[in-house]
């Protein structure tokens, strides 16, 4: 089906005061997901927060099953946490690793996952490393087989990267992980909402994402996906009285489901609010969205290409929705302050947010701007000419 962009547009207020290609930082969100949350806030307001709850019960249990659609699991391998970070952070530090086990991750990879790897080898002596990269900046998926080995306890990669518009053969490094029995861990915090992200299709084990981003949701919402098998052996590595039972004085039982990895306070305004984000991307379909962002995407990158002093630095063999460049004289800072003025959102990916890749492409901050389905061929325009007319 193909998008309705009038129907679209009319159901995004934002649209009327910005063009919006900030939407790998937060996308403007849809009136049904502006207005799951505030008649939630009303009804808290109204007859208090708990009792509130309790009316919404059954639509908040189908937040479960709208965000496994999405990514074909089942809803009790999914729980619903703040955003991406607490999602990965719960997967990675409830993995138990031992001295001189390897992580292997790719070159873009996010800066608070590699933050996390180098604590882990501080505490106990695990080795990361990084798996390289094709000609064209993707995994190799080639060099991954050849690294492993017997100690190789963690794939660990970023699906999409936050700075740029990379897709890393996620399905094929999964055929790997698959193959020699290693556990699974995919960052799809960029992916999800823009691309269909299949967790079977991928073959990961554990799988994190976040609702602001090109799903459309209200920040402060996010996701974890743990395959059933795996979840069992999984102890969360904080756990409270939602996540576990008290069962005997000195006992505990975890749940069985992935909400093991939740904890017993939620802004359920926001959850609601995510759900009707997932169910609106499901209603419009990831595949059509997907080729809707491709497309306008392809269509800015040739447009910035052509134009003189922009270099732009996206890499891989498959691109999204991300559109990064620098122009020549002009730093990162000063486009996006001078867009802003103009009404237009983008924003600045800096080398600290993934330091491997920027430093080996020797990359300065570059303006990240990122696409989504909902934008216009008119807005494209605008950003286009907004750039050609800022002058060194
Ligand atoms: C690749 C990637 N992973 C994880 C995150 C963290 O997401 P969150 O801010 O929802 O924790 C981001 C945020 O920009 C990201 O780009």
């Amino acid at each position: 089906m193909a998008i309705d962009l009038d129907r679209i547009r009319a159901e995004t207020p934002g649209v009327a005061d910005v063009a919006h290609f900030n939407n790998a930082g937060a996308a403007l969100m849809p009136a049904p997901v502006l207005d799951a949350q505030i008649e939630h806030l009303k009804l808290e307001a109204r007859i208090g927060g708990y009792e509130a709850a309790a009316a919404a019960k059954d639509r908040c249990e189908a937040v479960y099953g709208s965000v496994g659609r999405l990514i074909g699991a089942a809803p009790e391998e999914v729980a619903l946490v703040e955003n991406a970070t607490v999602a990965w952070d719960m997967a990675f530090y409830a993995m138990k690793f031992a001295k001189g086990d390897r992580i292997l991750t790719a070159e873009a990879e996010y800066a608070a996952n590699y933050i996390a790897y180098l604590q882990v080898a501080k505490r106990v002596g695990a080795v990361v490393e990084t798996i390289p990269s094709t000609s064209a900046g993707e995994v190799d998926t080639a060099a991954l087989e050849a690294m492993i080995d017997e100690r190789v306890k963690l794939i660990s990669i970023t699906h999409i990267p936050t700075n740029g518009g990379l897709v890393n053969p996620a399905a094929a490094i999964g055929r790997i992980a698959k193959a020699h029995g290693i556990t699974y861990l995919l960052d799809a915090c960029q992916a999800v909402g823009q691309m269909p992200v299949d967790v079977e299709e991928i073959g990961c084990d554990m799988l994190s994402a976040t609702g602001r981003k090109f799903l459309r949701g209200p920040r402060g919402t996010g996701f974890l996906y743990v395959r059933k098998p795996l979840l069992e052996s999984l102890e969360p590595p904080m756990i409270d009285l939602f996540a576990a039972e008290w069962v005997a004085p000195d006992e505990y039982r975890l749940r069985p489901d992935a909400r093991r990895f939740e904890n017993w306070e939620n802004n359920y305004a926001a959850r609601l609010g995510l759900g009707a984000a997932v169910d609106y991307a499901l209603d419009l379909g990831l595949d059509a969205i997907w080729e809707r962002v491709r497309q306008l995407a392809a269509g800015l990158r040739q447009a910035l290409g052509a134009m003189p002093g922009v270099v732009l630095r996206d890499i891989g063999a498959v691109q999204c929705g991300i559109v990064t460049f620098t122009k020549e004289g002009v730093a990162a800072d000063r486009i996006k302050a001078a867009l802003s003025e103009k009404g237009i959102n983008v924003s600045v990916s800096r080398p600290s947010s993934t330091l491997l890749d920027a430093t080996r492409r020797g990359l300065p901050p570059v303006v990240r701007a990122s696409v989504h389905y909902y934008n216009d061929e008119a807005e494209i325009e605008r950003l286009l000419q907004a750039v050609s007319a800022i002058k060194e």
